[in-house]
């Protein structure tokens, strides 16, 4: 292993997601195991900037494994997108000669990360931190399956009373510019359709679905909307079809932020340590400027550029299942 690096910086960015503790604790076990001494960064590149840094110690990160949430805090700094912004965060990773960095997040983190790894050499690995599912080059982000996992189990809460009451459901998920929450709960709670910014669906198509469902005199039905639908969120859906479709009684549930929150599973966990035990690896191995990935099983080192280019797209094999199983 190289030995240049002595010092890692560790934060976290943007939404949190559950795990981001996990990652953090196996960040800073991984690096006092090689023997360098590591930083927790309070608030993301905002507390970088502003000098909210301070070393941490094993006791540090115990008991933090079973937490959502992240201990080091998160935001989305206004600030770190300019150049001056940038340059007091370096003045002050340089105050504690912090000499690499890894950072939890997810797009907009890493695009961060790119720039600044650009700008002042400092090197960065990225470690896929975000309920979105939405970075290329990972089967899965941080986050993903325990967010998933609570969506399914509030909707299952949910399918109870409206199956009791004769209802139409729409349920917004979160997913703003991506629908992969919306895909798997929709097909692992039998929705009858799922509304998701891939795919262009009309209120006409709703329409049908709705009304072949109610011929074959479904009683309930759930319809799952990802918050950046095109044809707005789970309330307008809604509204729309009121005023086209009156056979069934319409609700709207908005789960937000409760997507985020609560104990990560045990997938996230286990995630979560790997790839924070690979990002410190990579640092002393020479790596920078990746995030790392699971596929197939295995921890790879992806190119930050290519993990946030936008190009992943849904599984066709899934969305072939929402075809055949809401007939
Ligand atoms: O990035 C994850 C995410 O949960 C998105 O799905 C959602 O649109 C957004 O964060 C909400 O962010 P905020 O907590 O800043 O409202």
């Amino acid at each position: 292993m190289q030995t240049q690096i002595n010092r890692i910086g560790v934060f976290t960015s943007g939404g949190d997601a559950p795990g981001m503790n996990a990652a953090i604790r196996a960040v800073v076990r991984s690096a006092i195991y090689y023997d360098r001494k590591v930083f927790g960064i309070f608030r993301g590149y905002q507390g970088m900037i502003e000098g909210d840094i301070e070393e941490l110690q094993l006791r540090s990160v115990s008991n933090i494994l079973d937490r959502g949430g992240t201990m080091l805090k998160s935001a989305r700094s206004k600030e770190f997108r300019t150049k001056e912004g940038r340059r007091a965060a370096y003045e002050k990773l340089k105050e504690k000669n912090i000499d690499a960095l890894v950072v939890i997040g997810g797009d907009g983190s890493f695009t961060g990360a790119n720039i600044f790894e650009q700008e002042y050499g400092i090197p960065v690995i990225g470690i896929p931190g975000t309920i979105d599912n939405d970075l290329c080059g990972t089967n899965a982000t941080i986050g993903y399956d325990s967010a998933t996992n609570v969506v399914v189990e509030c909707i299952d809460k949910i399918r109870d009373t409206a199956s009791s009451h004769n209802r139409l459901f729409f349920i917004e998920v979160m997913g703003r510019d991506a629908g992969f929450i919306a895909l798997r709960t929709g097909i692992a709670t039998g929705a009858i359709a799922i509304m998701l910014p891939e795919k262009k669906q009309s209120i006409e198509d709703l329409i049908s679905i709705l009304d072949k469902a109610s011929k074959r005199r479904k009683t309930s039905n759930i319809v799952i909307v990802a918050e950046g639908d095109e044809l707005g969120g789970a309330v307008e859906i809604a509204k729309k079809i009121e005023e086209q479709y009156s056979f069934y009684e319409t609700k709207v549930t908005v789960l937000g932020h409760i997507q985020r929150g609560g104990s990560p599973s045990c997938f996230d966990r286990v995630l979560a340590s790997q790839m924070g035990v690979a990002a410190v690896e990579g640092l002393l191995e020479g790596e920078s400027n990746v995030m790392t990935g699971s596929q197939n099983g295995k921890i790879v080192y992806v190119p930050l550029d290519e993990a946030i280019k936008h190009t992943i797209k849904l599984n066709p094999e899934i969305l072939k299942l929402t075809k055949i199983l809401t007939i």
